[in-house]
C-alpha cells in the first residue's frame, strides 16, 4: 500500500516524480504529493486529495533536481490534503509506507501534541526524526528506527542536505537503482523500469543514500554495505495498457502467455521439473502434510489446490487465511510443507505466516510473482510465476499462474511420492497445457459476458454456487465481482444454499451456477432447479457436451470438454470477464476500485 518514489539527478525531478506516481498509483489513490528542493535549495511541498492527475494540475513553477513523492492509501487519519504525504517536521521532509504502531506513545514521549498538524503516524515519525537530527542523517535515522514499532518504508530529505535522499525500510518494500538518468528509489519496480533494468532491494536494517551522482548503502552503524544487484525480467511494455482500455482487460488477455511462461520452462521430457528452481524432490517426499497459506485471490488458488492435491496425494492439505494463521497456534511441524502464495511477495500477513511457519521448523515453498520481494527472499524455496507485472488491483493473471504453479507442484509431488506413474504425470501435464487453448477460446468469446451483465448490474446481490472444485472457483468469482462492481456477491457450496441462504433467492436474483465436475453434476443441476423454482436468473456454466433441459438456465455458457481437474482455467476467464463488464456497465473505476490497493503491506 502507498506508493513511494524518490529521485536525485540531472533531470527535472518533478516530472520524474509525477510520472513515477502515475505508475505507482495502483498501490493507493486516496491522495498524492511531492516535495522537492528548488535550485535555491528551498524545500517545496505540494499535496492534493484524490488521484495523481489532480496533483499534476497544480502549478509548480520552480526547477528541481531532487525530490520525493507519495501516493496514499489511508490508514491513520482521513483522506484530506493535510494527512497527505510528504510531511514536514522541522528540518525533515518525509514520506512513509506502513504503520507505526507506537505512534501514540511516541507523541507523548516527545511532547508532540501541539506540533502535529495531521492525524498520521507518519508525521509523528518525522518529528521524532527531527528531534534526533544534529546534522548527521544516518545517526538520526538509526536513533529513530530504534524507537519505532511497526512497518515502514521511509524516504527522507533534510533541509540542510539539498540533493540528498535517505531511505530505510522494515517489512515495507523499497527498491533502488543508479541509472543514466540519476538515482531512483521506489516502493516498486514499475517506477524504475522506464530508466533501468538493474536495481537492488534495499535490505532491512540498512540506510540507503541517494545523491545526483551515486547511491550508497550503509549498515546501521554507518559502515558501507554492498547492494546485491538484480535484473528485472520484464520491460516497460508489460506495465503499459498497450491499446487496451484497462489494465484488467489486458491482463485477462495475457493469461495464456503467462501460463506458457510459467509452465514451459519447467517441463523436461513431458514432466514437471524444478531443478532450475533448486527445489529438491525430498521437499515433496519428506512431508506428511501440506499447509497452504495466502490472502484473497491467492488463498482462493490455494483452495483449488487443496481439492486437487488431497485426492491425488492422499495426505492432509489445509488452506489458511494468512491473517488468521499468523495469530493461531497452527498444527504444523518439521514434517509440514508450507506453501505460501503471493503475487506481490509483500503482503504483510502472508509474510508473517511465512515467518511463523519457519519458526516451527516447517519447510516453506513460496509461489511469488515479484522477483526479489520479501517473501521470495525469506522462503526456503521459491517458485516464481512469470506473469509479468499485474497492475490492475483485481488479480487475474496472477491467479491463473498461481494455479499453474500449484498444478505442477501437485503433479511433481504425486510422481515422486509414487501416487502417479510416469505416464499419469505426463498425461496430467499434457492436460494442463490443453487448458491454455481453452482459455484462449473463452477470451475470444468475451462478448457473451459483455451482454449478460445487463441483468446483473441492476441487482444488489448475486450468488455463485458449485460443488467440489466448482465451489472453489465460485469463491474467486464472487470476490472478483464484489471488488470491482460493488455488487454484493456470495459463493455457496451448492448443497449448502438451502440451509439458510436460499431465503435470499427472490425472482430475478442472479445465480451463477458452475457445474463442470462430472461426479456431482446431477447434484448441482438439482440445486439449480431449486433456485430456478424460486425465480432466480440463472447463468449456468458447464462443459460443452452437456444437455440441459429448456428453461433451466437463462444464460448457458459452455467451456471446452476438459478433464474435470482443469476446468478452472476457462472458468476463471469467464468469471473475470463477468466482473470486468459489470464494472464497466456501472461506469466504475475498473483498475482502481474504491478503498482497495494493490499489495497489502499493512495489517
Ligand atoms: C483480489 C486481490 C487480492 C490479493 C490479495 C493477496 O483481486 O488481488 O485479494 O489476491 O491481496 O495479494 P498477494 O497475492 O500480493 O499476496
Amino acid at each position: 500500500m502507498c506508493g513511494i518514489i524518490g529521485y536525485s539527478g540531472p533531470l527535472e525531478a518533478k516530472n520524474i516524480l509525477l510520472e513515477g506516481l502515475s505508475q505507482l498509483e495502483y498501490r493507493g489513490y486516496d491522495s498524492a504529493g511531492i516535495a522537492y528542493f528548488d535550485t535555491a535549495s528551498t524545500v517545496h511541498v505540494v499535496k492534493k486529495t484524490g488521484k495523481v492527475a489532480r496533483l499534476k494540475e497544480v502549478s509548480m513553477p520552480h526547477h528541481s533536481h531532487c525530490g520525493i513523492g507519495h501516493t496514499r492509501w489511508a490508514t491513520h487519519g482521513g483522506v484530506d490534503d493535510i494527512n497527505a504525504h510528504p510531511h514536514r517536521a522541522g528540518r525533515v521532509t518525509l514520506i512513509h509506507n506502513g504503520i507505526i504502531e507506537n505512534y501514540h506513545s511516541l507523541t507523548q514521549e516527545f511532547s508532540l501534541e501541539d506540533r502535529l498538524v495531521s492525524q498520521t503516524d507518519s508525521e509523528v515519525a518525522a518529528w521524532v526524526l527531527d528531534s534526533f537530527y544534529d546534522g548527521d542523517p544516518k545517526s538520526a535515522i538509526k536513533q529513530l528506527v530504534e524507537r519505532l514499532e511497526g512497518s515502514y518504508g521511509f524516504c527522507v530529505m533534510f533541509d540542510d542536505r539539498p540533493g540528498e535522499i535517505y531511505g530505510i525500510r522494515s517489512v515495507s518494500p523499497l527498491v533502488a537503482a543508479y541509472t543514466h538518468s540519476g538515482a531512483l528509489i521506489a516502493s516498486d519496480l514499475t517506477a524504475l523500469i522506464p530508466y533501468t533494468r538493474n536495481y537492488f532491494v534495499v535490505p532491512e536494517n540498512h540506510i540507503v543514500k541517494l545523491t545526483g551522482y551515486k547511491i550508497s548503502l550503509y549498515h546501521m552503524d554507518g559502515s558501507p554495505a554492498v547492494p546485491e544487484t538484480l535484473e528485472v525480467n520484464w520491460n516497460m511494455d508489460a506495465a503499459m495498457k498497450n491499446g487496451f482500455p484497462h489494465f484488467m482487460l489486458k491482463e485477462i488477455h495475457e493469461q495464456p502467455e503467462a501460463l506458457k511462461n510459467t509452465i514451459l520452462p519447467r517441463v523436461v521430457r513431458g514432466l514437471p521439473d524444478f531443478t532450475d528452481d533448486q527445489i529438491p524432490d525430498d521437499l515433496f517426499t519428506a512431508c506428511a502434510q501440506v499447509h497452504v497459506v495466502a490472502c484473497g485471490t491467492a488463498m482462493h488458488a490455494g483452495i483449488v489446490a487443496k481439492s486437487l492435491m488431497e485426492p491425488a496425494l492422499r495426505i492432509p492439505v489445509t488452506v489458511s487465511i494468512a491473517s488468521e494463521f499468523r495469530y493461531e497456534d497452527p498444527l504444523i511441524d518439521e514434517k509440514t510443507l508450507v506453501i505460501i502464495i503471493s503475487q506481490s511477495g509483500e503482503t504483510i500477513d502472508t509474510l508473517a505466516a511465512l515467518r511463523l511457519a519457519k519458526s516451527r521448523g516447517s519447510k516453506t515453498l513460496a509461489i511469488v510473482n515479484v522477483k526479489g520481494s520479501t517473501i521470495a527472499r525469506e522462503s526456503h524455496h521459491i517458485l516464481y510465476t512469470h506473469a509479468g507485472p499485474e497492475i490492475a488491483v483485481a488479480s487475474t493473471k496472477a491467479y491463473s499462474v498461481q494455479l499453474a504453479a500449484l498444478y505442477m507442484i501437485s503433479c511433481r509431488m504425486a510422481l515422486v511420492r509414487g501416487n502417479f506413474s510416469r505416464d499419469q504425470a505426463v498425461s496430467f501435464l499434457t492436460k494442463l497445457l490443453d487448458a491454455i487453448p481453452a482459455m484462449e477460446a473463452m477470451i475470444a468469446q468475451k462478448d457473451v459476458e459483455k451482454e449478460l451483465v445487463t441483468h446483473l448490474i441492476q441487482q444488489h446481490d448475486t450468488f455463485f454456487m458449485g460443488r467440489g472444485l466448482d465451489y472453489a472457483f465460485s469463491l474467486e468469482g464472487a470476490l472478483k465481482l464484489k471488488e470491482i462492481s460493488y455488487i454484493h456477491a456470495e459463493a455457496y457450496a451448492a448443497g449448502e444454499l438451502k440451509h439458510g441462504t436460499i431465503a435470499l433467492v427472490a425472482p430475478g436474483v442472479p445465480v451463477i451456477a458452475i457445474a463442470t465436475q462430472e461426479h456431482v453434476f446431477s447434484k448441482t443441476i438439482s440445486n439449480v432447479r431449486e433456485v430456478k423454482a424460486r425465480g432466480a436468473f440463472v447463468i449456468l456454466l458447464t462443459k460443452e457436451h452437456k444437455d440441459i433441459e429448456d428453461g433451466l438456465a437463462d444464460i448457458h455458457i459452455r467451456i471446452p470438454d476438459l478433464d474435470d481437474r482443469f476446468t478452472v482455467f476457462p472458468i476463471a476467464v469467464i468469471l473475470q470477464l463477468i466482473a470486468y463488464y459489470a464494472s464497466i456497465g456501472k461506469n466504475l473505476d475498473v483498475d482502481q476500485p474504491r478503498n482497495l490497493a494493490k499489495s497489502v503491506t499493512v495489517e
